[in-house]
């Protein structure tokens, strides 16, 4: 460690007295985005508004090349979900998720499960489509969804990769959680981050012949 003692004493001292005086304290968390089923990196104080650290392990195909990467940060509790969505697109292009939320301070160090992957169709069918730097995309394609997808998403927005920010558009299968995602909130996945606009979800057609 090459840090002295001074600031930490003093950060120490500080949390210590928001705490006892019930003020709004700034949150800490580790901060840290790479490839791997974890990653590490500094301790930072939260922006205003941002009241959870999350860690996010996302496993994703994007035309048939997987990758899997770990993404650590501030970001705000009412838009946090912990657990488990998975979105397919098409059978080269999908991603799975598994994200953990909390509320203090340097609770994201550490490791979460990696999301399990099964992509066993389940008989359900999207809409499915996406569009890089447009705002909207037709679904004319049919995604096949997989495993617990029992829903149909349409998210757009704005996507930051890296200082590329530009928008997207993308509809297909998801699972019941990614419901639990809001229009106007900011949504980190392992390698980006969104920004969503839109962010449509219902539950999947039942498909003909499969009468209740
Ligand atoms: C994978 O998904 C299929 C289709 O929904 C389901 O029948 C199967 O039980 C799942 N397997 C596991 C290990 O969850």
């Amino acid at each position: 460690m090459r840090t002295s003692a001074g600031p930490r004493a003093f950060l120490l001292t500080f949390t210590l007295l928001c705490t006892l005086l019930g003020l709004g304290c700034p949150l800490s968390c580790e901060v840290c985005k790479g490839p791997g089923p974890t990653c590490n990196g500094k301790m930072k104080t939260c922006e205003d508004g941002k009241d959870a650290c999350v860690v996010v392990v996302g496993e994703s195909s994007t035309k048939g090349r997987q990758s899997v990467n770990t993404y650590k940060a501030c970001m705000k509790f009412k838009d946090c979900y912990s657990g488990f969505v998975s979105t397919t697109v098409g059978p080269k292009d999908y991603m799975v998720s598994n994200a953990y939320c909390c509320q203090s301070d340097g609770c994201n160090q550490g490791s979460i499960p990696s999301p399990q992957n099964n992509r066993t169709e389940n008989g359900l069918q999207c809409p499915a489509c996406i569009a890089p730097f447009q705002e909207t995309c037709p679904g004319t394609q049919a995604a096949r969804c997989v495993g617990q997808e029992t829903h149909c998403i349409y998210f757009a927005g704005n996507v930051q990769a890296g200082i590329i920010n530009t928008k997207f558009a993308t509809r297909g299968c998801a699972t019941e959680s990614a419901c639990y995602t809001k229009a106007e909130s900011e949504v980190p996945s392992a390698s980006y981050l969104y920004f969503l606009h839109r962010a449509d979800c219902l539950p999947a057609p039942q498909p003909p012949g499969r009468a209740e």
